[in-house]
């Protein structure tokens, strides 16, 4: 192993920029060696933030460098899964943004490609990494809510009639806001009480034209399921929540009820959760332990940067710690898979008007 990782940049837009780049400044033993960007000006701008000069238009280009031992893909949804099976045949490791895929399949031959070759593989399921969801997955593996009986996620924002590039084109990002905003709490589902069986979800276009620009895609979406263990889930997303406000200080709300107890996640108060006991008269707010506030093995201080902004670092500690540690990242993209077969899955039931099964992978 050489003594430092290299990472290579593929897609330096928004999210390359805003949690990739400080994320991977966080590790003493990686750092960013290569950029690439189809867009010249992005690569540019890349370029003079992060003093890489090692840069090109051609992700081909990049994975034939050696500088490069791995990658983090953030580039718009079409070109994950093609760049992806590039980099882990150039024995690249891949930490991809979510959805990793336009459909399962394709997020199928990546996991496969990706075990045959040995490469960690990641996916970017960043609110994972915020500590209330942290805290609460681990609340639930020490079974705090007895049976469980309920799953339920909101994330309402208000992005209104504005733009949002290729966000809203279908064959560039393969659905609206299920792809890009509920994929995140189908991953919570699944982290917090494991698989679904069947699905039954509605998508709905509000909007045909933002600015200009046909819009093809989702605003809202709504799935309702059963688990594997018994449970009910009831998730709902949406673009159009007006008043709402938008990013950290919208409505983002996970909670779980169960036969002692429920737990409430909310993005916007990520050092706390609430607790609702048996017997008890309401929710109370109880803080985090302090060993819950950074990911294990995380050098960051989670009190220097706005709580709702930092957490994101930990991602990237949590694949070079991975790849140092020679094990598999969590979330992988196993994980990326599963969600998108109930991605895969609320799109069919919302064409058939049926229920869907969910077959385990
Ligand atoms: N994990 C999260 O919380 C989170 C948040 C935002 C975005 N995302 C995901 O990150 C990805 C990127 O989103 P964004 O908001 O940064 O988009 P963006 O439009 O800001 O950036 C994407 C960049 O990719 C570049 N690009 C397009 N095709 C390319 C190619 N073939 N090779 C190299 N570069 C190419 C574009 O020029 C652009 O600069 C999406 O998959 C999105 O869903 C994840």
């Amino acid at each position: 192993m050489k003594s430092k990782i290299g990472i290579g940049l593929i897609g330096c837009g928004g999210i390359a920029l805003a949690n990739h780049v400080p994320g991977i400044a966080l590790s003493p033993v990686a750092r960013i060696t290569a950029l690439c960007d189809a867009d010249g000006a992005v690569l540019n701008r890349a370029s003079e933030q992060t003093g890489v000069s090692s840069k090109t238009s051609r992700y081909e280009e990049l994975l034939a460098m050696d500088s490069v031992d791995a990658v983090i893909i953030a580039t718009p949804n079409l070109f994950h899964a093609p760049i992806a099976l590039a980099a882990i045949k150039a024995g690249k490791h891949v930490l991809c943004e979510k959805p990793i895929a336009m459909n399962a399949p394709e997020a199928a031959a990546m996991c496969d490609e990706a075990r045959k070759a040995g490469v960690r593989h990641m996916t970017a399921f960043t609110y994972r990494f915020v500590p209330a969801m942290r805290y609460m997955a681990h609340l639930l593996s020490t079974g705090a809510i007895g049976v469980p009986y309920h799953f339920r996620a909101q994330r309402f924002q208000d992005w209104g009639m504005r733009s949002i590039g290729w966000r809203q084109v279908a064959r560039m990002a393969g659905s609206g806001e299920l792809g890009d905003m509920l994929s995140h709490r189908i991953d919570f589902a699944h982290l917090l009480f494991g698989g679904f069986t069947e699905i039954v979800a509605s998508l709905r276009k509000y909007i045909d034209v933002r600015e200009g620009q046909a819009s093809d895609l989702d605003d809202w979406v709504s799935i309702l399921g059963s688990f594997e263990n018994g449970a009910t889930g009831v998730l709902e997303s949406s673009k159009l929540v007006t008043g709402g406000g938008e990013g950290g200080r919208s409505r983002d709300l996970c909670e779980v009820n169960g036969s002692e107890g429920s737990l409430v996640y909310e993005l916007g108060m990520p050092f706390h959760i609430r607790v609702g006991k048996k017997g008890g008269s309401g929710f109370e707010t109880v803080s985090l332990p302090k060993e819950f506030l950074t990911l294990p093995g995380s050098n960051r201080d989670p009190h220097a940067t706005d709580p709702l902004v930092g957490f994101r670092y930990d991602q990237d500690v949590e694949f070079i710690q991975a790849i140092l540690e020679q094990r598999d990242c969590r979330p992988s993209f196993v994980d990326g898979l599963r969600a998108q077969i109930v991605m895969d899955a609320a799109m069919e039931s919302d064409r058939t008007k049926q229920w869907v099964k969910i077959r385990p992978c």
